[in-house]
């Protein structure tokens, strides 16, 4: 399959909309939810606005930022079931421009409670639209499975980042989920694009990281970002002290990178968006 990356700017979907980034794969603890926190944070430190959304029911992304399950407050699940305005679910965390729509095990019930409804699929997408006009950007974080939820997430999205783990078995899983985008293009009046492969967990000591990287570079060719993230101890404990690394260790080389990673999809931005006044 060619990749042609395309990145379409945020006027073509209108005025100050959100863009909507999901961050998939199905292989677990590949380091989507570490991304989705601290691609989250470092655009926040950009000035912009964002929300991030826990579609997790593992609800990492929750407590990463320092929000405490259970307590009964409405969270993604209400408002997928309609019983519950995403307004009322958003919370402020503590780092200043990151909003949450936070999860919590309950989550796992939506793969069935949705199932018989009609517009099952996009759900999310509906859901959202009325807080879009509210954030420069939305990042989903999504569980380890291509469910009912990852499938919301997709259509709800303009665009997927899709970490990959530099390990031997990096490819695996990926045609299927390639498959799964296109389907969720041809089906869902979706025009996601790839946002980006971001290789985690690198360590330049080793050649297998080497190799899985050359290897990645040539399938998706430009479709990679620059911006590696290393394997990095400080990216590991942050979530423990419910911290974006940016809070956690502003100056580790953890911190460095996901700085990096927002910078390179800012520049993707803007370019595209030059390209399209130059055009018209
Ligand atoms: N760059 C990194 N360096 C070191 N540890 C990392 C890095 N990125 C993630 N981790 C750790 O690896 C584990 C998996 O990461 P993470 O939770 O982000 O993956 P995930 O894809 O969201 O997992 P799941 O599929 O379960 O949702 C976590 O313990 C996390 O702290
Ligand atoms: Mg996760």
């Amino acid at each position: 399959m060619v990749f042609h990356v395309k990145h379409v700017p945020r006027e073509t979907y209108g005025a100050n909309l959100g863009k909507v980034i999901a961050v998939a794969n199905q292989k677990g603890g590949v380091g989507k939810t570490t991304t989705a926190i601290n691609l989250g944070a470092s655009l926040a430190a950009n000035d912009l606005r964002v929300l991030l959304i826990d579609c997790d029911p593992q609800g990492n992304a929750t407590t990463g930022v320092g929000i405490t399950k259970g307590t009964g407050k409405p969270t993604l699940y209400q408002v997928l079931l309609d019983e519950q305005d995403i307004e009322e679910a958003i919370i402020k965390t503590e780092f200043e421009g990151l909003d949450i729509l936070p999860s919590d095990k309950n989550l796992v019930a939506i793969n069935l409670e949705l199932v018989d409804h009609d517009h099952r699929e996009s759900t999310l997408r509906e859901k959202i639209a009325p807080v879009r006009n509210r954030y420069q950007f939305i990042i989903i974080d999504c569980p380890p499975a291509l469910d009912l939820l990852t499938l919301n997430a997709m259509v709800a999205a303009d665009s997927i980042l899709i970490p990959i783990q530099c390990e031997f078995f990096a490819l695996e899983g990926v045609s299927q989920l390639l498959d799964t985008i296109e389907r969720v293009r041809e089906s869902f009046g979706s025009t996601i694009q790839m946002e980006g492969v971001l290789l985690t967990m690198y360590d330049e000591r080793m050649n297998l990281t080497r190799q899985v990287e050359q290897d990645l570079r040539e399938f998706f060719q430009q479709g990679v970002f620059r911006t590696v993230i290393p394997r990095s101890i400080r990216l590991a404990e942050a979530p423990s002290f419910g911290k974006p690394i940016l809070s956690y260790d502003l100056r580790s080389r953890g911190a460095e990178s996901y700085i990096q990673l927002a910078k390179e999809i800012l520049a993707h931005e803007q370019s595209a968006g030059q390209a399209t006044q130059s055009l018209g």
